[in-house]
């Protein structure tokens, strides 16, 4: 019998040829994408991968079989045994004569244009432009408009793809830009003349094939050619995004995106994109400095190390190690057997922790950041998730896209750019009564002493997670830092065991995971950093800490560490350190060192150096080396980064159990305590671009107009406030979306760092 003919062609694939290659392709997909992974070029400018097809500048139009006239291959759905020619003269005259008709109203620009040697126009007129225009005519000009201190325009070479008009509302969710008038006369722009408020801005640079849209703090500083790109990560949340540095004689001048599609995709958030600016801040620690008396001078290492070793030495069990969320893994297992090698078991990282009751460190997402996007049921609660993780907002906006039920439990009514289907704006006391009524409303059996009664609300939210797909509890910064936190993780714990939801608790810090994992944390019976600050110890080390920023109450931290003999590892001396520490190392910030970080999914992440290290600053662990030999401890024998890779013995830290007391009632208005999304540590205090933009407020109290009210409190008034531990004299706000009986004050600014996180607030008029 003769072989019978077989089908090998997978039932959703069809079979295509392109330029006389066989492929497989999915049904459904585009030409262009086709070709694209089979490494055949078509040229393109409105087409991008991850956004809508606009099919709206014709450069990809390639001959198609029995098609009278060339299709754009990004608009034209791939079909069984169809053959497409992406060389005949046909597709190439094509493509050409859109080239000349892009290229008459463009500028003659390239010599002055920033996005030169890496423009896609330009690359492409090279292959596709004729060397002579035809066109006599004067050319088009527009005029640019100011969008912000991020991204600079120059709308006289925007081409009109749209990509950025599609970024900013398919991706950002923010329809901040769009295309005004019609025909020749067509701009883009953002109809009101205001500012780019997304968090995700700078992506309109990468997507934007011209040099219309383009980096603002970048401007003029330097060619593509002349930079070299170095591996690294975002440090400001514990996502961790890859990004590529790029370098000019060791200064960062840009960030751009590295894709990795299980973390950024091929995103990055304007934290991420622009902090790099804060590393040349004027009060960069470059010198080891000594304390002599009231005054400050330069020293060598060995005489900083000398005095550091003899302070750390002298306090021995008594010392208490502070270190940054984002401390890398290698330097977080170093500061933990320098602490343990002196006797110390206090240590920790959780520095804007307020309740420590169940002894809780930060966990891998149950639910991958990946995955968070098929979630179909997501409750946030105490989560501000587009400031706390902007790309992580994005995914969930995606999810928004697809139907996905999205409730919040929050003391603002926060702005999301997916619709929320329900919420409960509750005063910071009242979240976890409301996080439990939830869980009564599912039978979750509640923590001992957490009370409930349940309403409809509640069990429309109990009703939704049990019966979704996936569903995904997440607390954010607003319920790890409460000061009932280990009551909110207790009841989230239990609600998500009884629905079968993933629990999402998000890592207060870049590296938290990876710290909790390396020992950074209070050994049996040591002190953890809230006990550590309110019964000050003689002496402490802090590890890349703003001491009036970096903790919960700046104000108690300040007055704890102001009567100890502090030695601090700092990127920047500045005056507040300065004014209580009697020793300061200049260590590197995380772009000028190798390093690893464990993100929000509990992956192992490494970096290159790529910045160089200013003046005699040195990695932050070489510094621990020096000063671990120096001490005699053991651990501190390997000569490189692989020596102490290999020593590393990460292990998952244990919770406790136990809860907080329940907070005596109290007057005055409840604080809501948050980090601004452009101030969380010392290096993007520096970065003055995210500074000027207008998601950084600035110090201000926002109230509810019921409160404001009765308060006297108008709009823009000036207003007293103070907690019985410190005082402030703030802008007032006046927004509905602050729960009654709350006011929002931000944290992270010079202004509010005498209050404390959680006590009330007696507010007046000032
Ligand atoms: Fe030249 Fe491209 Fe700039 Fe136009 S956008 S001026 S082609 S570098
Ligand atoms: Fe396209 Fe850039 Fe113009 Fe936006 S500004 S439409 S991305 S060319
Ligand atoms: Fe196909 Fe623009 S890339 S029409």
């Amino acid at each position: 019998m003769s072989a019978q003919p077989t089908n090998n062609t997978a039932p959703d694939m069809v079979n295509i040829e392109i330029d006389g290659k066989p492929l497989q392709a999915p049904k459904g997909s585009m030409i262009i994408q086709a070709a694209d992974k089979a490494g055949i070029p078509v040229p393109r400018f409105c087409y991008h991968e991850k956004l809508p097809i606009a099919a709206n500048c014709r450069m990809c139009l390639v001959d198609v079989e029995k098609m009278p006239k060339p299709a754009p291959a990004c608009a034209t759905p791939v079909m069984e045994g169809m053959k497409v020619t992406t060389q005949t003269k046909r597709a190439l005259d094509a493509q050409r004569n859109v080239m000349e008709f892009l290229l008459i109203n463009h500028p003659l620009d390239c010599p002055v244009c920033d996005q030169g040697g890496e423009c896609e126009l330009q690359d492409l007129s090279m292959g596709y432009g004729r060397s002579v225009s035809r066109f006599v005519e004067r050319k088009r000009v527009v005029p640019d408009e100011d969008i912000g201190p991020l991204v600079a325009t120059d709308m006289t070479r925007c081409i009109q793809c749209t990509r950025c008009i599609r970024f900013t509302a398919d991706v950002a969710g923010t329809y901040e830009l769009g295309g005004m008038y019609r025909g020749e006369r067509l701009q883009i722009g953002t109809y009101d003349g205001k500012p780019l408020t997304t968090e995700l801005s700078g992506n309109v640079i990468d997507v934007c094939p011209v040099g219309a849209l383009t980096n603002k703090v970048f401007r003029f500083r330097a060619r593509a050619w002349e930079l070299l790109a170095r591996e690294s990560l975002g440090y400001h949340d514990a996502l961790g995004s890859n990004l590529y540095l790029h370098v000019r004689r060791g200064e960062v001048l840009r960030t751009v995106p590295r894709d990795n599609e299980a973390v950024n995709e091929c995103w990055l958030s304007d934290r991420d994109r622009y902090s790099h600016q804060g590393l040349q801040a004027a009060d960069r620690a470059s010198r080891p400095l000594v304390r002599e008396g009231d005054a400050w001078r330069e020293a060598s290492w060995d005489e900083a190390l000398a005095v550091a070793g003899k302070l750390l030495r002298e306090a021995g069990a008594e010392l208490g190690v502070l270190a940054h969320p984002s401390t890398s893994n290698e330097e977080g297992a170093l500061l933990a057997s320098l602490a343990s090698g002196l006797g110390s078991k206090n240590m920790d990282h959780r520095l804007k922790a307020v309740d420590f009751a169940d002894a809780a460190f930060a966990e891998p997402f149950g639910l991958p950041a990946a995955e968070l996007e098929n979630a179909d049921v997501v409750l946030l609660v105490g989560c501000n998730l587009r400031h706390e993780l902007p790309l992580l907002h994005q995914r969930l906006h995606k999810a928004g896209k697809r139907g996905a039920k999205v409730f919040a439990i929050n003391p603002v009514d926060f702005d999301f750019t997916f619709p929320v289907a329900g919420k409960a704006i509750v005063a910071p006391s009242l979240l976890p009564g409301a996080l439990a009524a939830v869980a009564q409303a599912a039978g979750a059996s509640l923590p001992a002493g957490v009370a409930a009664g349940t309403n409809d609300q509640a069990k429309a939210i109990a009703e939704a997670l049990a019966g979704a797909r996936q569903a995904v509890v997440m607390l954010g910064e607003l319920a790890e830092n409460h000061g009932q936190a280990s009551w909110l993780r207790a009841t989230a714990r239990a609600l998500a065991a009884k629905t079968g939801a993933r629990l999402n608790r998000i890592p207060q810090g870049a590296n938290a995971v990876g710290l909790a994992r390396h020992g950074l944390r209070p050994g049996q019976g040591g002190r953890d950093a809230g006990a550590m600050l309110a019964n000050p110890l003689p002496a402490y080390l802090l590890y890349g800490i703003e001491p009036n920023y970096d903790f919960a109450h700046g104000a108690k931290a300040l007055k704890a560490l102001s009567g100890a003999r502090v030695v601090a590892f700092a990127a920047f001396a500045s005056e507040e350190l300065k004014a209580l520490a009697r020793v300061i190392l200049p260590i590197g910030a995380l772009p000028e060192v190798e390093a690893t970080l464990t993100n929000l999914d509990g992956f192992d992440q490494h970096t290159q150096a790529g910045g160089k290290l200013p003046g005699e600053a040195r990695a932050g662990w070489r510094v621990l080396r020096a000063l671990g030999g120096q001490l005699g401890l053991q651990g501190f024998d390997f000569t490189d980064l692989a020596g102490l890779r290999a020593g590393l013995r990460p292990a998952a830290p244990a919770a406790g159990e136990g809860l907080a007391p329940a907070p005596a009632a109290d007057a005055g208005l409840e604080r809501i305590t948050s980090t601004p999304i452009y101030r969380g540590d010392a290096v993007l205090r520096r970065a003055d671009a995210l500074n000027a933009h207008p998601l950084t407020h600035g110090a201000r109290i926002v109230l509810n107009p019921a409160d404001a009210q009765s308060r006297g409190l108008a709009e823009g008034a000036m207003a007293k406030l103070g907690d019985g531990h410190g005082n402030a004299v703030l802008p007032v706000v006046v927004d509905a979306r602050v729960a009654p009986g709350a006011a929002w004050v931000e944290a992270d600014y010079a202004a509010t760092a005498p209050l404390s996180p959680v006590a009330r607030l007696a507010v007046v008029g000032a």
